[in-house]
């Protein structure tokens, strides 16, 4: 159990940290040694290049900008300042890599004077919250009234270490925090908002939580924020959990991942269970990359956290009507934000932790490896719950399944399911493929793209790109090589932007052309062919190519800082874009 103890609960204090800190920070340190100290760099004209530590490349695309301070990779997309760079490194918040940035640019971060009301009321909160834990976890350890909760940790076969390492504990029907809790020097009124105590009618206080079995919750962090209890009985509610606080939003908090958090940043892998017991029984039996949603859907703010730490997630769900209609929403969700996404049922009719305590890890490992994505899953599902297969049902199960993939951030895998779907059900893909262009929610259809029709088909659309876009593009087709100097910001397009990965991303030597064509979406595609097989010549490409990156980094100086010379705002910037703007009139061609 990766436990961390309340004692190290200080390093939670930390606070704002005010912008001429982290302004500080940045100027100490050189992003190109920072970088250097994670991946071999070597120079690419006046930026550094090196192949992308965030995906798997051969030749590199990964641009740092010493001048900029910035780093690019045109094959994944990421980029950032210093800041960015040590976070997705190590996964860690903002905080976190400012507090190791600042050790490293010996400034010393001064958080506690920039704390606002609100903030120290939040800290004061998880100060209770922890408190809170700890008085139930003694009682339920020692107590002469916590009797029936030890029989039931132990008839729910909940082991010393998962006790001590999730802090389990009881709220006994005669609660004895609000007195413990008001000694310790916390007020009424700091119990009540923390979600701990409630007022009785007459204005006095009571416990929230009694006759409970107790799971604290903690943030990722290791903060505590709230809390689960448990019925010892048949009482209702199964489950009574803290209301949202300032500290406390449960679309937020997965419990469990903290606990397991180590294990999960290194198998870049989260399991996602249904309840805390599953999360509980998982861990005790050696899965800790196991969390869950506190009794809600899967929130696109529990994807994005999850996405911090790893890349891929499996939902292991109860194999009943409900426990399934469940798995394919919270799959969603979480394929909307990127992640790869499996879905595995729990054979039997049980749940995590029921299979797990009858029949162990390694059984519950196989029905785990027999995940399937979400499409499939989804599609078998749907053709299970019908029966026969007619052609009404055909349909239905057609556009219910593509209102899924449309979902699906990569065109790639999106292509990929769709054919899938076509031969699993016997229907035309175009057509298929039509239908689904009619999910697609016109906000979120590329502008540039028609409805991502087949590759191959002939109604390909070509992408339009802005005239400056083209240009490079042309240029950088007679010197491919060049392609990781230019930057995200040359381009105007994210058109013009993928095709400059795809080619970053390609080996050169042969003919990259076909493999180029390959490699894109079908308007990008047109684009780049018309643009390989035209004839201009250029003498030198490479110095054009150069020629023609500095005019466009010049304007967009020019245009960056224009009204701030016009209105006289930064007299500083003066000399520069007259500079600047005489240069642009020498290079006039
Ligand atoms: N839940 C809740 N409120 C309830 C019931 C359930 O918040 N009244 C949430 C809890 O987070 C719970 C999860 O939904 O862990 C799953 O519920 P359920 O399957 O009913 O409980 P289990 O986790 O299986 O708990 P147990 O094994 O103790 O019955
Ligand atoms: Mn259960």
């Amino acid at each position: 159990m990766s436990g961390v103890g309340p004692s190290d609960f200080s390093r939670f204090h930390l606070a704002l940290i005010p912008p001429e800190t982290l302004e500080l920070i940045r100027s100490r340190l050189d992003i190109v040694e920072l970088v250097g100290e994670y991946v071999p760099l070597t120079r690419a004209g006046r930026n550094m290049k090196a192949r992308c530590p965030f995906h798997q490349e051969r030749s590199p695309s990964f641009i740092v900008s010493p001048e900029r301070q910035t780093f690019h990779c045109f094959g994944c997309g990421e980029g950032g300042d210093a800041f960015s760079f040590v976070m997705k490194s190590e996964s860690l918040s903002f905080m976190e890599a400012a507090e190791k940035l600042a050790l490293r640019a010996g400034v010393k971060i001064e958080a506690d004077r920039e704390l606002g009301p609100a903030d120290k009321e939040r800290i004061r909160i998880r100060e209770a919250n922890e408190f809170a834990a700890l008085h139930y976890h003694e009682l339920l350890k020692k107590d002469a009234a916590a009797e029936s909760a030890r029989a039931y940790a132990a008839k729910r076969h909940l082991s010393k270490a998962s006790v001590e390492g999730f802090l389990l504990g009881f709220a006994p029907r005669n609660g004895t925090l609000v007195g413990a809790a008001t000694k310790k020097g916390f007020t009424a009124d700091l119990l009540v908002k923390s979600g701990l105590a409630a007022k009785r009618a007459d204005g006095s206080l009571r416990d929230y939580f009694f006759d409970r079995f107790m799971f604290p919750i903690r943030d990722v962090k290791g903060a505590f924020v709230g809390f689960g209890g448990r019925t010892l009985g048949d009482g209702e509610p199964k489950y009574l959990n803290t209301a949202e606080t300032p500290a406390f939003s449960k679309s937020k908090v997965l419990y469990g991942l903290y606990e397991g958090l180590a294990e999960t940043r290194k198998a870049r892998k989260a399991h996602l269970m249904e309840g805390y017991m599953d999360v509980i029984a998982s861990h005790q039996h050696g899965l800790k990359t196991a969390c869950a949603p506190l009794g809600t859907a899967l929130t696109p703010e529990h994807a994005l956290l999850i996405k911090r730490y790893a890349d891929a997630v499996a939902i292991v769900f109860d194999a009943d009507n409900a426990g399934q209609n469940a798995a394919v929403r919270g799959a969603e969700t979480a394929l909307e934000s990127g992640l790869t996404t499996r879905v595995a049922s729990v054979p039997e009719g049980k749940d995590p932790d029921e299979f797990l305590h009858a029949k162990g890890l390694a059984a519950f490992q196989a029905a785990l490896n027999e995940a399937q994505d979400l499409v499939a899953f989804k599609t078998e599902l749907l053709i299970k719950r019908v029966g026969e297969l007619t052609p009404e049902a055909k349909s239905a199960i057609a556009k219910d399944v593509m209102s899924t993939i449309v979902r699906c951030p990569d065109e790639i895998l999106k292509d990929e399911w769709v054919r899938r779907l076509a031969s699993r059900l016997g229907l035309n893909e175009e057509s298929l493929r039509r239908s689904g262009g009619k999910l697609i929610p016109q906000s979120a259809r590329r502008q540039t793209v028609a409805s991502a029709p087949a590759p191959g088909s002939t109604a390909v659309k070509a992408a339009v790109l802005p005239v400056g876009d083209l240009q490079l593009l042309g240029v950088l087709f007679k010197t491919p090589a060049s392609a990781s100097e230019v930057l995200t910001s040359d381009l105007e397009s994210a058109s013009a932007r993928e095709i400059v990965a795809a080619l970053c991303a390609l080996p050169l030597e042969g003919k990259w052309g076909p493999r180029l064509l390959d490699a894109l979406q079908p308007a990008e595609r047109a684009v780049a062919s018309r643009l390989l097989g035209d004839e201009l010549g250029y003498d030198d490409p490479d110095i054009y190519l150069r020629a023609l990156l500095g005019k466009r980094r010049m304007q967009r100086r020019v245009k960056e800082i224009e009204p701030f010379v016009v209105s006289g705002k930064d007299p500083g910037l003066r000399d520069e874009y007259h500079r600047l703007v005489a240069q642009l009139k020498g290079t006039k061609r």
